[in-house]
């Protein structure tokens, strides 16, 4: 019988690609991210793509790709994937839930103490030679007991987030379409609000929402002047959730105290406005970075190519609008 065969954009860790290749016949093209004509002009012939998030897959793709079967996106975000065309072209869509949940969680409540602590800012003082012995005034921050902590979107990591709160101390509030149940709010010391009102109760707020047509610049000038005046943001879910020059400009005026922020609206690059500012904290995109996730999402990618094109079966990954496209997924981080 003949190999099918898989294209992989990717250097990915773990031995999945070594698994793959004993039953199919694989490509890697890794180290650059193509435009999604340059790769419609690759696919044809391929039955297998494995994708980063960085890596756009619209209708071209599809179109192109007269066998492809199977888009296994490494990430849990799905932004960068038209699903729609996906189910037009019948192809299954795979990604990668669940094994980054704690490590996202882990980051955020990082960016969470970092920024209301002036961790990274603090750093800086030292090395630069100003740290010349205790002082009762020195680089306050504000305690995380007495603010209070607005999640928006409570899906796998909003909730992972929610439930550190509690070994901080940290009284939350969330916000989300259909409401958990109230056994999971108790177990979570958690209440839900509308978003107007979490906005205007929260010190902190952090996101946790999906990226698509609707949740785009979720956070304009608007929402972000809606914040309580001295509040700060977080974000590790998706850049064009905020809009940056929005936000650069309130935190310039001092509406808001400070951001901490791993993802960027024009990734990689970042608002010139943010850089300067040094009550915000930026990091490259890392939520799921560590060895133990890395190798878990490649796991995933690998295991649903094989599950498709050895297999023949459609994988338990797939993504929920694959087949039956229709309202947003919501909150589904
Ligand atoms: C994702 O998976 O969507 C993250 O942004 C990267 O881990």
């Amino acid at each position: 019988m003949t190999r099918k065969r898989a294209l992989v954009l990717g250097d990915l860790p773990g031995n999945g690609l070594a698994r793959l290749r004993q039953h199919c016949r694989v490509t890697v093209r890794s180290g650059v991210t193509r435009s999604e004509e340059e790769l419609a002009e690759l696919i044809s012939g391929y039955h297998g793509l494995l994708t980063l998030l960085t890596q756009p897959v619209g209708e071209r793709v599809f179109a192109a790709g007269e066998s492809l079967e199977i888009v296994a996106n490494c990430a849990v975000g799905l932004d960068n994937v038209d699903l729609a065309a996906a189910a037009q072209y019948g192809v299954v869509i795979t990604h990668t839930p669940d094994v980054l949940t704690q490590d996202t969680a882990d980051l955020t409540w990082g960016l969470i103490v970092a920024v209301l602590r002036g961790i990274v800012s603090a750093d800086r003082f030292l090395r630069r030679g100003d740290f010349h012995g205790w002082e009762p005034k020195l680089l306050l921050g504000r305690s995380l007991q007495s603010v209070t902590l607005g999640v928006v979107g409570a899906g796998r990591i909003g909730q992972a987030v929610l439930a550190r709160a509690q070994a901080f101390g940290m009284p939350t509030i969330y916000t989300k379409r259909s409401r958990l149940s109230s056994e999971r709010e108790l177990q979570l010391a958690t209440e839900w609000c509308a978003f107007p009102e979490l906005l205007g109760r929260s010190d902190v707020v952090t996101l946790h929402v999906s990226l698509d047509k609707e949740s785009q610049h979720l956070f304009d000038e608007a929402t972000l002047r809606q914040m309580r005046p001295g509040s700060y943001l977080i974000n590790t879910a998706r850049g064009p959730l905020v809009d940056e020059v929005a936000l650069a400009r309130l935190l310039q005026e001092g509406h808001l105290a400070g951001a901490g922020l791993d993802v960027y609206e024009h990734e990689p690059q970042v608002h010139p406005g943010l850089v300067d500012l040094d009550n915000v904290v930026l990091l490259p995109h890392i939520g799921s970075a560590t060895l133990e996730t890395r190798e878990r999402m490649a796991d995933c990618c690998f295991d649903d190519l094989t599950t498709m094109l050895v297999r023949g079966q459609i994988p338990r990954r797939v993504a929920p609008a694959t087949f039956t496209y229709g309202p947003r997924r919501e909150d589904d981080d």
